[in-house]
């Protein structure tokens, strides 16, 4: 009879060690001050490896000012230790220090998106990296059943958690470390910027019209208008002489 009591008493508490380990601290009021990326990446436990990446880009430091000036807000995707431990070897090595400078700012979203909205998102997504269009390094969402996929044309990942989020900063665990395409294939090329024109007159022919029964038009282009120009004013000078 005691030996019950006993076991009963030990089943209880042990159901009471559980449920309270289980239940997590609820999160305390931010003191002041924006949100600690690292802190929040070292409570969750298995993210060592993209903390050494944003400590020794100093991305650290450039996410935390970013939070700490007013308004402004973050996604950042992060991946874990196992995802880094998946890249082959010299994955990282192989990158100059723009390069994962680039691979976080890969990473990292300049707007705040909650887990349902990535059901609306439009792909595809600028992140940080690349020039202030953020469309050099865009990464694809697309959700389907609660499951959030990414793809960058070189990596599929998965959303496998919320790490953190507030109104200022959601932190999403991810299975794979999103590898930018442009790392490893050069991009399209780019629209032709828009030419300057110099009040140029006659549209200036020089190609070589193969298709067209091998008739070859050459104009005779900006040079040859300049030595016309030039030609011109000598003239006129040594008539005036
Ligand atoms: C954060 O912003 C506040 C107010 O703008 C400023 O006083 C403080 O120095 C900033 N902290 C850091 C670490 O930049
Ligand atoms: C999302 O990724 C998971 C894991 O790779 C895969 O099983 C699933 O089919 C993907 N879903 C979509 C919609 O691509
Ligand atoms: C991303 O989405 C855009 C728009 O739907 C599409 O044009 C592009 O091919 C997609 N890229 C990848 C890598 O899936
Ligand atoms: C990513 O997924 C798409 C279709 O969901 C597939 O065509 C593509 O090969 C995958 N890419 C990689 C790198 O696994």
């Amino acid at each position: 009879m005691s030996n019950h009591l006993l076991l009963t008493l030990l089943l209880i508490s042990l159901l009471h060690t559980t449920t309270s380990l289980s239940q997590s601290p609820a999160p305390s009021p931010a003191p002041s001050g924006p949100p600690n990326v690292i802190a929040i990446l070292k409570k969750a436990g298995h993210f060592t490896k993209f903390i050494r990446l944003l400590k020794r880009t100093q991305m650290d430091g450039r996410i935390f000012s970013l939070l700490n000036s007013s308004n402004h807000q973050l996604t950042i995707f992060a991946p874990t230790d196992q995802a880094f431990a998946d890249l082959p070897s010299d994955t990282i090595k192989s990158l100059t220090y723009q390069q994962r400078i680039q691979l976080v700012q890969f990473h990292v979203l300049n707007s705040l998106l909650s887990y349902s909205e990535f059901q609306t998102v439009s792909n595809p997504l600028s992140t940080q990296a690349g020039d202030n269009s953020g469309y050099h390094f865009p990464l694809n969402v697309t959700m389907t059943e609660n499951q959030v996929n990414i793809t960058t044309g070189m990596v599929n990942a998965s959303v496998s958690g919320t790490v953190y989020s507030d109104d200022q900063l959601a932190v999403y665990e991810v299975d794979h470390v999103l590898l930018p395409l442009r790392f490893y294939v050069s991009p399209p090329p780019a629209p032709a910027p828009p030419v300057k024109t110099v009040e140029a007159p006659a549209p200036e022919v020089s190609t070589d019209i193969k298709a067209s029964g091998g008739v070859r038009v050459i104009g005779y282009g900006v040079s040859g208008r300049m030595w016309f120009v030039a030609g011109c004013v000598v003239g006129v000078f040594c008539f005036c002489v």
